[in-house]
C-alpha cells in the first residue's frame, strides 16, 4: 500500500515536471518577440512573468504598467508614476483604466501584457482595441485569462463572442452589473479565497464592484479569445493552457 501510493506521487511528479518543461520549451520560440523590448502591462505586476516558462521580465528592456486605482485589492497603494515590476526593474506606472489608455499614444509599445485582467473589464472589446491601438506594427498581444474548468468560474456559461460585441457597440461602461445575478447564482464561493464567504457579503462586493473591480464580467473560452484577435486582425502565434489554471493566448498585430 505504501509502495503504491509512492509510486502514485512519483508518477504525479514526472508528470508535472515534463510539463512545466514542454512549456518552456514551447514558450522558447516566442523569447525573441520579447528580448530587449518595450512592454505595457495591464493590472500587474504578475508571478507569472517572473517564473521560468513565461519569463517576460526578465527577457524585456523595460516594461510600463496601467492599474485603474492608485489604490486596488491586489497591489495595495501604488506609487504613481514609478512601475516597480521585479527586483531592480521599473519602468512608468500610468493609473488609467483599461479601456481608456488616453495618455498613451498610438504605436507606442513592442508587446502587451495583461494576466487575469480582461475577465474584469466589463466591455472587453473596448479595452482590447485600445490595447491593440498603442502597439506598433508587429506588436504582440499575450493575454491571460483564468481556465474555468479550475476556478470558481466552474459553473458559469461562457460568453458568446456576439454578447461582447453588442456590449461593444452599446459602449457599455465599467459600472456595468448585468452579470450580478449569474455570478450570485453560479459562482462557487468555496474556492475564492479572497472573497467573503457570505453571500449576501459577497453580492454586496460585486454591487459594488466599480469601486473594487473583483468580479468576473465575462468567462472566456480559447474560441472566443481567439474570436476577440480575429476581428481585431491579429494573427494568432500560439495559444495554451498552462498549470494551474492559465489560457495563455499570443499574437501579433498586422
Ligand atoms: C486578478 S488581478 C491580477 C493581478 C496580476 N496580473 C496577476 O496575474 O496575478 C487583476 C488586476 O487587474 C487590475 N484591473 C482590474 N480592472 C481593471 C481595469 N479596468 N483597468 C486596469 N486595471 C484593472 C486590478 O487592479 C489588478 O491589478
Amino acid at each position: 500500500m505504501q509502495l503504491q501510493l509512492m509510486i502514485e506521487k512519483v508518477k504525479v511528479k514526472t508528470f508535472f515536471y515534463l510539463n512545466y518543461r514542454k512549456n518552456q520549451n514551447w514558450f522558447k520560440n516566442f523569447h525573441y518577440l520579447f528580448e530587449d523590448k518595450k512592454g505595457l502591462e495591464i493590472g500587474g505586476p504578475s508571478k507569472i512573468f517572473q517564473d521560468n516558462i513565461l519569463n517576460i521580465y526578465e527577457l524585456a528592456r523595460v516594461i510600463d504598467g496601467v492599474n485603474f486605482s492608485s489604490n486596488t485589492v491586489w497591489e495595495g497603494v501604488i506609487k504613481n508614476n514609478v512601475y516597480n515590476y521585479a527586483e531592480n526593474k521599473q519602468g512608468t506606472q500610468f493609473i488609467l483604466d483599461g479601456t481608456d489608455l488616453n495618455q498613451i499614444n498610438n504605436g507606442s509599445y513592442d508587446f502587451l501584457l495583461s494576466s487575469h485582467n480582461l475577465e474584469h473589464i466589463a466591455n472587453p472589446l473596448k479595452a482590447v482595441e485600445d490595447w491593440v491601438r498603442i502597439l506598433k506594427k508587429d506588436g504582440v498581444l499575450l493575454l491571460i485569462l483564468p481556465d474555468k474548468r479550475y476556478t470558481f468560474d466552474i459553473n458559469r456559461p461562457y460568453t458568446e463572442f456576439n454578447h461582447i460585441y453588442t456590449d461593444y457597440k452599446n459602449n457599455v461602461g465599467e459600472d456595468d452589473l448585468t452579470h450580478v445575478d449569474e455570478i450570485f447564482r453560479f459562482h462557487e464561493l468555496k474556492r475564492d479565497n479572497g472573497a467573503p464567504q457570505d453571500r449576501y457579503k459577497f453580492k454586496e462586493r460585486c454591487e459594488n464592484n466599480f469601486d473594487n473591480r473583483c468580479m468576473h464580467h465575462h468567462v472566456f473560452s480559447t474560441e472566443l479569445l481567439a474570436e476577440i484577435y480575429y476581428y481585431f486582425d491579429i494573427e494568432i502565434l500560439g495559444q495554451r493552457f498552462i498549470e494551474p489554471y492559465h489560457k495563455i493566448i499570443i499574437g501579433r498585430k498586422k
